[in-house]
């Protein structure tokens, strides 16, 4: 960790400009320089930079940020690297290690790099030199694999013995407390005795960006449960962040444009081995959006590999649910389902790189399989099934950010049910908070014909009120459009008391900034709400909020209107006929009907 003051310090010293313009051809302009965006592809230059703020944006694609940003977007440097290189140009010395952490934590994190790193070699060692390795080389021939792809990818063999680790690392020392901690002993509490985690299995390093290794994967030779066994969770390994394969891909390739995401080791390493230097493999769990953060740092276009059978769109369907909103001009995600019974590993094998990659180009597009997914039980020669698809549709849409692709995707939908969607897409703005389980939980085959979104469940609602609630905290101007009449109305309602409540703190302030609102709710029961809310990430653009807001609130004063006639029939039914008046009469009478109506 290097501290923020010096962070502060070096940008201030820094001129953007010179960092910029020997990568990027810049034109003076008033006070800022501009050129053509290195972010995105375009025609007239939106790319500006501002040598007095040090900051570089581009109208076009919103890439934003300092020299430091730059380097790591443009030289694809790590963060740490990109500062040091400043550093050097201005002539300061990088401090560390000053993170508020106490140095024992430090101390800890080193030797559990160590840990690993001695690790990682006293498996490749074993892969050479045990005794009896050759079931482990055998094995690794066996699936294809040469000596020059075992060493690039560091592989390596755990003996079959419960110890080797154990008396290799004794040598050097280590605190058995830490070798614990490291993940690769395991303790056994009532003996008071550990032994290695990892026995008899080949094994896969994993390597952070920087080529350090922070856990490993070990692959049973031949047959036998569990196939792989991997690293716990460890203070510097975090399954649901880190990718295997992505530090082999960027040594491998001179500048990686493309990832493919695929389920295994043996993918990833097999692609390598057949000239496919560009797969990644998330570690058993689904694609997380800190995955697809840290992929479209680095590239501008990710190919999700699964399965062509009803687990693996499922599982398609979840990663595109995760990226959409990541979506942003100049970035893209393809979708590649592999044959009934084939992974990547096995496919590769049988056709080959020029094979395989057209099958990368023929992946299903994006909006493609968007569309297919949700078109899947719906009958699209139906007005009620168009109906349903852009019910569907539009929420997720506005999950994509303001763009050329989202207007693509809106295009789609446009085509599909043949309206005017910009209508429909505001239209249906209330709708998008509406969560959506049933795409993620059922089978694909039980979609119903009317989509279950139609009829708004009580979480729901109460999450839609939260995000009227987060918006207001940005925009409290949001409060005028609605009349008090309606607020009073509101205010009787649990699922809005706290909304009300925060419109009338608001409407009696000449100023009110969040800070102010939420230190005025300090020490009420509703602090922990607001705060929480005051955080939340937004999905929307600033500008969408008047129609978010309008639609969650109209919404709930149906909501509430159709109630409150529900419970006044309830009340006149329990009435005898003879004690109504004439209008209440009518009143009884239409409800009957309706009733009718609806029942056939
Ligand atoms: P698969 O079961 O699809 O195996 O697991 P694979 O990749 O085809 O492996 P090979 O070809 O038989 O060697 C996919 C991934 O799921 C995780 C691993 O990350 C594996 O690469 N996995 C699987 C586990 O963590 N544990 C297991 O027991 C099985
Ligand atoms: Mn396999």
């Amino acid at each position: 960790m290097i501290p923020q003051e010096f962070i502060d310090e070096l940008l201030a010293r820094t001129d953007i400009v010179q960092i910029i313009e020997p990568r990027v051809a810049l034109k003076k302009r008033g006070k800022d320089y501009q050129g053509l965006c290195p972010f995105h592809n375009e025609k007239s230059p939106s790319f500006t930079v501002s040598q007095d703020k040090g900051f570089y944006h581009c109208f076009g694609c919103q890439a934003h940020g300092s020299a430091l940003h730059f380097l790591q977007e443009y030289e694809r440097m790590d963060f740490v690297s990109a500062v040091e290189m400043l550093a050097a140009r201005v002539g300061m010395e990088v401090p560390r290690q000053n993170d508020g952490l106490p140095k024992e934590v430090h101390r800890e994190r080193r030797t559990i790099y160590e840990i690993l790193e001695r690790s990682s070699d006293f498996y490749k060692d074993q892969l050479r030199n045990y005794p009896s390795r050759a079931r482990a080389v055998d094995y690794l021939k066996s699936r294809g694999l040469s000596g020059e792809i075992a060493r690039d990818f560091c592989l390596g063999y755990a003996p079959a013995e419960w110890d080797s680790l154990q008396t290799a690392m004794a040598t050097s020392n280590y605190d058995r407390e830490l070798l614990i901690k490291s993940g690769m002993l395991i303790e056994n509490t009532d003996e008071d005795r550990s032994y290695d985690r990892f026995r008899d299995r080949v094994m896969f390093p994993i390597r952070d960006l920087r080529g350090k290794t922070i856990a490993f994967g070990g692959r049973i030779i031949g047959d036998g449960k569990p196939k792989y066994l991997n690293s716990p969770e460890t203070p510097v390994f975090h399954k649901g962040r880190e990718l295997y394969g992505l530090y082999e891909a960027r040594r491998r390739t001179a500048r990686l444009e493309q990832v493919i995401v695929v389920e295994g080791y043996m993918d990833v390493v097999a692609l390598a081995q057949h000239g496919i230097d560009y797969s990644v493999a998330t570690l058993g769990t689904a694609t997380t959006s800190d995955h697809i953060e840290r992929l479209y740092r680095l590239v501008s276009k990710i190919i999700f590999c699964f399965d062509g059978d009803d687990a693996g769109r499922k599982a398609a369907w979840k990663a595109l649910d995760t990226v959409l909103g990541f979506l942003q001009d100049g970035r893209s995600a393809v979708f590649l389902f592999l044959p009934d019974g084939e992974d990547p590993d096995s496919l590769i094998r049988k056709d080959g790189k020029e094979r395989f990659e057209e099958r990368l180009q023929e992946a299903t597009s994006f909006t493609d399989f968007f569309y297919s997914h949700l078109e899947i039980g719906l009958d699209m020669s139906t007005p009620e099934g168009k109906a349903a698809l852009s019910k569907l549709a539009v929420p997720l849409i506005h999950r994509i950010p303001e763009g050329v692709f989202k207007q693509l995707v809106i295009d789609g939908l446009s085509e599909r049910v043949g309206l005017d969607v910009e209508k429909l897409m505001s239209a249906s703005k209330g709708y998008q908070q509406e969560k959506r389980a049933y795409v993620d939980d059922a089978p694909t085959s039980s979609y119903a014909t009317e989509p279950k979104a139609m009829v708004p469940h009580r979480d729901d609602l109460d999450s839609q009120v939260d995000q009227a609630i987060s918006m207001l905290l940005i925009q409290p101007e949001l409060i005028d459009l609605f009349e008090p009449q309606d607020y009073a109305h509101l205010a009787s309602d649990p699922t809005t008391h706290l909304l009300v409540k925060l419109v009338e703190y608001v409407s009696g302030q000449d100023n009110p900034e969040p800070a102010k609102i939420l230190s005025h709710f300090n020490g009420t029961p509703d602090f922990e709400r607001i705060q929480r809310l005051s955080n939340r990430e937004q999905l929307l653009d600033v500008s969408q909020f008047a129609d978010e807001f309008q639609g969650i609130l109209k919404k709930q004063l149906t909501r509430m209107e159709a109630e409150s006639k529900k419970r006044g029939i309830e009340e006149l039914l329990r009435k005898p006929m003879s004690a109504l008046s004439e209008e209440e009469r009518e009143i009884i009478r239409n409800h009957h009907q309706k009733k009718q109506q609806g029942a056939s």
